[in-house]
């Protein structure tokens, strides 16, 4: 069993044989100069003179969370109330509002959390992801299946920092109607909900006159895709079970190695480093974070919107794309292998598996050839296909790197959230990409709005 505090470790080694070390030397001294501008940023003393920091709070709130006794028992008090009193938690929320959440859910909690009976989910409930969508059948259909539950013990749990996104609010619209003609009484309706948004907002109104208690401010200085490791991940999390003060511990574990270590030790500036160095030199402006494990797809859909959504501006930014393997070694691999050489490769790896390791059995007749692999296990297999795969992208010098955890557990996770939120945001001081904010996504909103008329 590994040290529980081991960090994640980022391996660039294959992608330093590739690309020019000339340029990621000189990359390397923009990023110091950029990290002391973002820390000092994150301290308040704002040495940017080129952007607003908007979401910079990020940085340090895991450390000032975990010195906040009070919000976080209010936060796991909660969490318990919910966790023992529902049998299902509707989750609305889109973008940086659902998709921490979902991460967190889909790497930390089992594959079948949903199907299995509340003895074998920790005493947790089901989780559903709503608002998220304009999506007609897929809400009928939630609401069809809320419905069949015998004891309709169901909440709401709604994020949205501005509390007008129209897709969250529509659906709560939905849901509330669905929940105020189960229950009856108001004052369950209000216990039923709980609600995560900013400090003034539309939500918080419509919560407060619900006669909602639970209700969960963000801090002003972060965003939604900064915000996973707030209460919009933190809460749900709660809920399901995990151990928040971990996820916080392993993010400020990160934090800390972020200020203080050199280039090349320090996982969050190495990753921008490669980063930086394959599109401005090579022209590589895809990044593919390879997972190699189905827990962390929603980890890669999470870190594809943080890169799109902060880098991709005034005609920058790399295009991320989440590859799950091995699965899409028979799907992307080819192109991957084979074709434009436009790609970054980031791998996510984790050294043990959280379950016991699958040895393959030997049968009498080999009639499919396998007994050869007989007495290793699935995990040993996985490894071979990693590296294999590892030295086919080499041979064709095509860069890979490496993150590796020990494990995939709450510290590992919130470390590595934490790793990218870092990466992404000082790849934005050092090229000059404002990292916060997203003005593009406004255009199709006054759009929207448009069409449907005041
Ligand atoms: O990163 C962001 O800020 C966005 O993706 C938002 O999270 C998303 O648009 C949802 O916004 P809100 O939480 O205000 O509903």
């Amino acid at each position: 069993m590994s040290d529980p505090t081991t960090l994640p470790l980022y391996d660039f080694s294959a992608a330093d044989a590739v690309l020019d070390a000339n340029a990621r030397a000189g990359v390397v001294d923009r990023l110091m100069d950029a990290r002391t501008r973002l820390c000092q940023d994150a301290e308040g003393s704002t040495a940017s003179d080129t952007f607003d920091p908007l979401d910079i709070d990020f940085v340090d709130w895991p450390t000032r969370l975990l010195e906040n006794e009070a919000e976080l028992t209010r936060i796991e008090q909660t969490g318990t109330e919910f966790r023992e009193q529902a049998d299902e938690i509707v989750l609305l929320g889109i973008g940086g509002s659902s998709m921490g959440p979902r991460a967190l859910f889909s790497a930390l909690c089992d594959p079948l959390h949903n199907e299995r009976s509340r003895g074998d989910r920790h005493n947790a409930p089901r989780i559903y992801f709503e608002g998220d969508n304009l999506d007609n059948n897929s809400l009928v259909a939630l609401l069809d299946r809320l419905a069949q539950f015998s004891d309709q013990k169901w909440r709401l749990l709604v994020t949205s920092k501005s509390g007008s996104t129209i897709e969250t609010a529509l659906s709560l619209r939905v849901f509330l109607a669905a929940l105020e003609s189960r229950q009856g009484d108001p004052q369950q309706v209000g216990e039923s909900l709980a609600v995560v948004t900013g400090a003034q907002s539309l939500l918080r109104d419509l919560a407060t006159e619900l006669g909602c208690e639970n209700i969960f401010t963000l801090p002003e200085g972060i965003g939604g895709r900064f915000s996973v490791l707030t209460s919009v991940g933190l809460l749900p999390a709660s809920i399901l079970g995990l151990n928040v003060r971990k996820l916080l511990e392993g993010a400020a574990a990160m934090t800390r190695v972020f200020r203080e270590a050199d280039a090349g030790h320090n996982p969050a500036l190495d990753h921008a480093a490669t980063c930086i160095t394959a599109e401005e030199h090579h022209g590589m402006t895809v990044r593919v974070l390879s997972v190699w494990s189905k827990a962390l797809e929603s980890l890669g859909l999470w870190h594809d919107q943080l890169l799109a959504e902060s880098l991709g501006k005034d005609g920058r930014g790399a295009t991320p794309l989440t590859a799950v393997n091995t699965r899409d070694l028979h799907s992307r691999g080819q192109q991957h292998q084979d074709g434009r050489r436009d790609k970054l490769i980031t791998n996510v790896l984790i050294d043990e598996p959280r379950t016991t390791p699958l040895v393959i059995p030997a049968r009498v007749n080999d009639i499919d050839g396998l007994n050869r692999l007989a007495g290793r296990t699935v995990h040993d297999v996985l490894e071979a296909a990693v590296r294999g795969t590892n030295r086919a992208y080499a041979e064709d010098a095509r860069p890979t790197t490496d993150i590796r955890l020990p494990r995939l557990d709450e510290f590992t996770m919130g470390a590595m959230l934490q790793m990218l939120m870092l990466a992404v945001t000082l790849e934005g001081y050092a090229t000059g990409i404002n990292p916060f904010g997203q003005p593009g996504v406004e255009s199709y909103k006054r759009h929207m709005t448009s069409e449907l008329g005041r």
